[in-house]
Formats: C-alpha cells, sequence, structure tokens
C-alpha cells in the first residue's frame, strides 16, 4: 500500500532488527525483542511495518484464530504521531482481514488510552466489555467490529 510517501508492508525480521535498539524509547514501553521476534515468525500472526522514505514510523499486528483477528499490536514512532499514519495502518489491518475473509477484528485497549479509543472508534470498533483493573491503574476495555 503506498499513500504519499508512507508504504505499508509485511515486517520481516530485518526490520525488526532495525528498529530493536530503541523499541522502548522511539515507539513505547513494549515487548522485548523475542516475544516480537517469536511473534513474527508465528504462522498465525501478521506484522505490518509502515515506511516514510524508507524509515520505520509504525507498525501492527494481528493474530489470527479461525474467522477472528486480535490486533495485538499498533504502535506509531512517537515523533511521527497524529499525522494520520495510526489511522493508514489500521486501515490496513481491516482491508487485510476483509481479504482473507475474516468476520471479525478483537482488540483490548486500555481505559485510560483515549488516543488508541478515539482511533478505534473512528473506525467502528464498539466497546463489548470491561475488565476491571486489568492494567495497575486501568481497565482493559474489550472492543469489536464485525467485518
Ligand atoms: C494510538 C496511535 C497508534 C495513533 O497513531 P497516530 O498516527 O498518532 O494517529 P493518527 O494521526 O492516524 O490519528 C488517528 C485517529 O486517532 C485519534 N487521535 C490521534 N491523535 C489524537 C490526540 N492527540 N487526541 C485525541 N485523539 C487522537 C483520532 O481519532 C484520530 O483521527 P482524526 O485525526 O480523524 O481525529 C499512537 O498514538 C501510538 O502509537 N500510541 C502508543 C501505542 C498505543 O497506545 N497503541 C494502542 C494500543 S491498544
Amino acid at each position: 500500500m503506498e499513500q504519499n510517501d508512507l508504504s505499508i508492508s509485511i515486517m520481516e525480521l530485518e526490520d525488526l532488527n532495525q528498529i530493536s535498539d530503541n523499541l522502548e524509547k522511539n515507539f513505547d514501553d513494549f515487548w522485548n525483542y523475542n516475544v516480537f521476534k517469536s511473534e513474527i515468525e508465528n504462522p498465525n500472526s501478521k506484522y505490518f511495518v509502515c515506511k516514510q522514505n524508507n524509515e520505520i514510523v509504525g507498525f501492527a499486528g494481528i493474530s489470527i484464530i479461525l474467522d477472528t483477528a486480535d490486533i495485538t499490536n499498533i504502535v506509531v514512532k512517537k515523533d511521527f504521531r497524529n499525522k494520520g499514519i495510526g489511522n493508514a495502518l489500521l486501515n490496513y489491518l481491516i482491508e487485510f482481514c476483509k481479504s482473507k475473509n475474516l468476520s471479525k477484528i478483537n482488540l483490548e485497549v486500555s481505559s485510560n488510552n483515549d488516543i488508541a479509543i478515539n482511533l478505534y472508534k473512528k473506525f467502528g470498533f464498539k466497546q463489548v466489555g470491561n475488565r476491571k483493573n486489568y492494567y495497575q491503574n486501568s481497565d482493559g476495555l474489550l472492543f469489536t467490529k464485525t467485518i
């Protein structure tokens, strides 16, 4: 997928190696390298990277079981937030799920992550559950979208 100078493609191990030194600093408090690597190699998971002029500016992943995808993460590089990249990644994930004839996308998000909640609602995700105190200082909100 290409939009302006953004491109989204399957995440390769080489991509992870390129960002691994600064995963936490540039992206967020995040999975460690080995967890991430095993996810990339998991045949039931699909990860995508978004690049701008060859720089990795975001990534997102899903795990697929039967006809349902679970969004495991969607993260934009800190300096590149609020420029439409999260939009592009989520749109890409949804189109990918449609192309695989999946029927549902689930995700969980912290109740204090207003930005991500806004993003998911914008794409038609509906809240279907609330895991009280799932995180240290917040609930885990369960959202779903039928496709
Ligand atoms: C959530 C995240 C991926 C959004 O990516 P982004 O590239 O900044 O988002 P975009 O610029 O594409 O904006 C998409 C939508 O997100 C919401 N949003 C983005 N920035 C926002 C802000 N500062 N305040 C409120 N809503 C915001 C809006 O709904 C926006 O749509 P709009 O521009 O039409 O209003 C990014 O903030 C991020 O990486 N956060 C840390 C990781 C994280 O929390 N991931 C979600 C885990 S469940």
